[in-house]
């Protein structure tokens, strides 16, 4: 069984993804880097190219062949679980952990890469900073708490350092 990390963007799930796998003696996958590797393309290419629909479809169909490969630590997107059958999908295949992280601390985190990160643009495709920025991530943050909540196996205050979030979750995980 594989152990999925989900959380907002900015979680640090492709950061502390790499620790747990090697204390845990996995490999480890990212699924937004294996998305880009299948599509050829960075993620805001893929969503500038076929919007957000066409990622998630992208997205789907990275999971599944993740999903069958051999287990290892995998970092999902951001709303990978939010979409389709996705949830159940990891589910089926692993132990979900989600990295509980408060608002505040996601938009310190987040305030400098936004430009990058196609959901954190505004309607006019503009990157978002200060309060819009803010109410950006309260509102998806909102949204998709319940979904992370439903989906997670095991829920981890990522609020810290790497590598002490790697050891929280790999004291709750099932290493079998
Ligand atoms: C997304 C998060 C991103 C990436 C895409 C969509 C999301 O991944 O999959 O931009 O819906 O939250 P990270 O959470 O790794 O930044």
């Amino acid at each position: 069984m594989h152990i999925y990390l989900t959380g907002f963007m900015g979680s640090g799930k492709s950061t502390v993804a790499p620790r747990v796998a090697q204390h845990a003696g996995r490999a480890v996958v990212d699924l937004d880097a294996v998305i880009e590797a299948r599509a050829g393309r960075p993620v805001p290419e893929i969503f500038a190219a076929g919007g957000e629909a066409h990622f998630r479809a992208l997205e789907a169909e990275a999971l599944q062949a993740v999903a069958a490969r051999p287990e290892a630590v995998v970092a999902l997107g951001g709303g990978t679980l939010h979409h389709g059958a996705s949830a159940q999908v990891a589910r089926a295949s692993g132990q979900i952990v989600f990295l509980d992280v408060p608002p505040d601390v996601l938009y310190e985190r987040l305030r400098a890469t936004a430009a990058a990160r196609p959901l954190l643009h505004g309607p006019k495709g503009e990157p978002l900073a200060g309060d819009a920025l803010k109410d950006r991530l309260r509102t998806l943050l909102a949204d998709r708490r319940a979904g992370y909540e439903a989906a997670a196996h095991h829920i981890v205050p990522a609020d810290e350092a790497p590598e002490a979030v790697a050891r929280r979750i790999l004291a709750r995980v099932d290493n079998r």
